[in-house]
């Protein structure tokens, strides 16, 4: 303890020039750490700002069903038998297990496009969804 004593003495003493260039250095390590900060914080608020939406998204099947699935069977889910969609509310499509539904919608080659986009998981929110409009 009592040699760092002396040297920062010293060094406020007779080394101006000395304590000048680190003070530059020190300035240079504050600005690397305040662009770590920044760069952090910026991905925190990213991340904040795009978790929400995606996981609102995921949770629910309704919104899944209107952006994913209703051009072509229709928002009621009626299909379009003009264009050979069926009906996911038809007496048949109400027949189906979960399981069956689930893999029409990942294994139809008519969904190959969208199956791509859903989450196992958005599979089932989906399927729970059909469930709930063929009440
Ligand atoms: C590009 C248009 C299109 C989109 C988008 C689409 N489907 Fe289909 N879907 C079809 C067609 C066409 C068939 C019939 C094809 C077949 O049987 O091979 C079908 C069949 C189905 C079946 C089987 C029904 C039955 O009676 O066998 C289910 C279930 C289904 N779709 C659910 C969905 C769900 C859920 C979505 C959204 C995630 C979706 N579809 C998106 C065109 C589409």
């Amino acid at each position: 303890m009592a040699n760092f004593a002396t040297l920062s003495t010293q060094g406020g003493k007779g080394h101006g020039a000395h304590k000048f260039v680190k003070t530059q250095t020190e300035r240079k390590a504050i600005m690397k750490t305040s662009k770590l900060a920044m760069l952090v914080l910026t991905i925190a608020v990213a991340l904040f700002i795009l978790l929400p939406s995606l996981s609102w998204a995921g949770d629910d099947g309704a919104t899944l069903f209107k952006t994913k699935c209703a051009a072509c069977h229709g928002v009621d889910g009626a299909g379009k038998p003009a264009a050979k969609i069926p009906s996911l509310v038809s007496d048949e499509a109400k027949k189906m297990s979960d399981a069956d539904l689930a893999k029409a919608v990942t294994e139809k080659p008519k969904h190959a496009g969208i199956a791509k986009s859903l989450t196992p998981d958005q599979v089932k929110m989906v399927v729970s969804y059909i469930r709930s409009i063929q009440k």
